[in-house]
């Protein structure tokens, strides 16, 4: 299927809600990253500046500045909107408000749109999509993948986040996925099946409280390193 821009819902979080997400630590920030499917997030951006190695990959990037930019301005409000009705599966704590979230993820895609053009030309902005990344084997030391797989189980299959799964350790060896929620913050269909095949194939797979929820229910993230695999 031809990826096209009006499918994405170009909605970016911030440097903070990666490192919270995926439990961070400084050692793991010193170390080569990958993003799958980071789209407009500020994380590649931030982590950058402060002196990181990080490459994002979606197909978002093969579209120019402004064509992502003319995306974001033409779905924020609806998302906005979204949330706002279904506020109740959300946790206001971090954040408190549906406008404060608005200017969070406007002021993370904003820097992330000011990063684009140096990040494509410095190849940290990649287009590729899962299940296939254009990456030898072992070039990273961790892959982080948020609000992609598990969220979008409906339109995802279980054979897509195995195979989707085993290629992010393919290029990094070991992965984090956030959130174990599908869309209507309830767990995923896939994540008991995922992990168990994952397992019966030798990964190593461990699901891990983080200090992140802010869909109700999701401060959870899948660990698989590639272990006897
Ligand atoms: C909801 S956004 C999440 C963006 C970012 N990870 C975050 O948490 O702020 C999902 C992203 O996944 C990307 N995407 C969709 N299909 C993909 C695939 N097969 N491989 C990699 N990324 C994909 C979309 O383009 C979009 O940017």
């Amino acid at each position: 299927m031809t990826f096209t821009l009006s499918q994405v819902v170009p909605w970016g979080r911030s440097f903070d809600e990666y490192v919270a997400m995926f439990d961070l630590t400084d050692a793991e920030l010193a170390g080569r990253i990958v993003g799958c499917g980071d789209g407009p997030a500020s994380f590649n951006a931030v982590l950058t500046r402060r002196g990181g190695r990080v490459v994002s990959v979606d197909p978002l990037y093969r579209f120019s500045q402004d064509q992502i930019r003319e995306r974001i301005r033409r779905t924020c409000d609806d998302i906005l909107e979204q949330t706002r009705k279904n506020a109740h599966e959300f946790v206001w704590t971090r954040i408190k408000s549906v406008e404060e979230l608005g200017q969070l993820r406007m002021a993370a895609m904003e820097e992330f749109l000011s990063d684009y053009p140096a990040g494509v030309a410095e190849k940290r902005y990649v287009d590729g999509e899962l299940p296939h990344l254009p990456f030898p084997d072992g070039t990273f030391d961790l892959a982080v993948c948020s609000h992609l797989l598990f969220l979008y189980s409906e339109q995802l299959s279980e054979d897509f986040h195995v195979e989707s799964i085993k290629e992010l350790c393919r290029v990094a060896g070991e992965a984090r996925i956030f959130p174990l929620l599908e869309l209507g913050a309830i767990k995923s269909r896939h994540v008991d099946a995922v992990s168990a095949r994952l397992t019966d194939e030798g990964y190593d797979v461990s699901i891990r409280t983080v200090p992140y929820e802010f869909q109700r229910g999701g401060n959870q993230m899948m660990n698989v390193r590639t272990g006897d695999a």
